[in-house]
């Protein structure tokens, strides 16, 4: 049975002890693109294995090239970065390589998304994709207990007919992944566009996530909820823009996966200082912090909270259980498993308001 209290004590806990209470609090990561942990030093690593010509001369001159104006731009090198994967070896060393990371932030739970189209229109076999990833997936749970599931996102720049035939291309191997999801441009793709599908996943069982409102309007994050009926909101920060719409989401506790480092990179946000995050807290809603596409923006999930809360006055000891708490809650897990994770967050918190330093 989960209880809706927090730990007592939390205003005792001293703002200097944030980075470390952030860094060691277990929480659940429920938005990161897989292709998006894909480090420079693994895409030279691969291209040297798969033969593959960079048009970039060292790992710096690559990282180099990551200073992005927009969404659009920062996925002209992401979908360019991904090329140099080809067999499920590589599939497999790209998920192992996020999920020690993950483990390392204390992430108990991890739900990856995966772009499954961005690798079949390059001639790689779907069953190369899936069976990579779910195979590091279940080495990080067999070894070390880190629970991690896969979600296939279609990208929305492509058509509807190119996404339905990408889950009946994915359905031999329906066993590996426990949702879909909608990701890629976001401007003049909206939600609808991809009813038909959305309305299949539904019927196969599958759980059903969208990005919106990221530099889509609030109404694409109607939509995704109206038409593709999701249980979960990809970023969703455009939110506030309308007072109608955040009513709505923390009446019908709809969680957001937002990404603060994300943002500042595609220039959602100015800085970090202006990040909706706390407005998002104080209204009630159900807000997560994520990385996103960490090897791109900067950050895992532990640097994504300590820098938020560095720079947020407004984020202290209370509003860290309540998003680890959130990201729980948030989850697509069984009943017992939250109770569980929750109640070890529970007792991280005791302790750490009990010890005074
Ligand atoms: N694919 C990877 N990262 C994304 C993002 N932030 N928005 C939309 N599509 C993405
Ligand atoms: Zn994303």
């Amino acid at each position: 049975m989960l209880t809706e209290s927090e730990p007592p004590g939390l205003d005792a806990i001293p703002r200097e002890r944030l980075p470390a209470l952030l860094r060691t609090m277990p929480k659940a990561e429920l938005h990161i693109h897989i292709e998006g942990s894909l480090e420079p030093e693994l895409i030279f690593k691969l291209a040297a294995r798969n033969g593959v010509a960079l048009p970039y001369a060292s790992v710096e001159a690559l990282r180099a090239a990551y200073a992005f104006s927009d969404l659009q731009s920062f996925l002209d090198i992401y979908y360019a970065g991904a090329g140099v994967l080809r067999t499920e070896q590589d599939f497999f060393d790209l998920a192992w390589a996020y999920l020690e990371r993950a483990a390392a932030d204390n992430v108990v739970h991890a739900e990856i998304f995966f772009d499954p189209q961005t690798h079949t229109e390059r001639g790689v076999p779907i069953s190369t994709v899936i069976l990579g990833l779910a195979h590091a997936c279940r080495r990080a749970h067999a070894e070390w207990g880190l629970s991690a599931k896969l979600i296939l996102c279609f990208l929305r720049h492509l058509s509807e007919d190119a996404a339905l035939a990408t889950l009946d291309a994915a359905l031999p191997w329906h066993e590996h992944f426990i949702g879909v999801g909608l990701d890629s441009s976001e401007r003049g793709h909206p939600p609808e566009k991809f009813a038909s599908v959305f309305a299949r996943a539904r019927v196969l069982g599958l759980h059903a996530v969208a990005h919106a409102g990221e530099e889509g309007p609030p109404a694409y994050i109607e939509s995704a909820l109206d038409v593709l009926k999701v249980e979960r909101i990809d970023h969703g920060v455009r939110c506030v823009e309308s007072a109608e719409l955040v009513a709505r989401l923390a009446r019908e506790r709809m969680p957001l996966t937002v990404c603060p480092l994300s943002n500042i990179k595609l220039r959602v946000f100015d800085s970090l200082s202006e990040h909706s995050l706390p407005a998002l807290l104080a209204a009630g809603l159900c807000a997560t912090v994520n990385s996103d596409d960490p090897a791109y923006f900067g950050g895992y999930v532990n640097d994504n909270f300590v820098q938020t809360f560095a720079a947020l006055p407004a984020l202290g000891a209370r509003e860290a259980y309540q998003l680890a708490r959130n990201s729980f809650e948030a989850s697509f897990a069984g009943v017992a498993e939250k109770a569980r994770w929750i109640a070890a967050l529970d007792a991280h918190f005791e302790r750490q308001a009990s010890s005074g330093g």
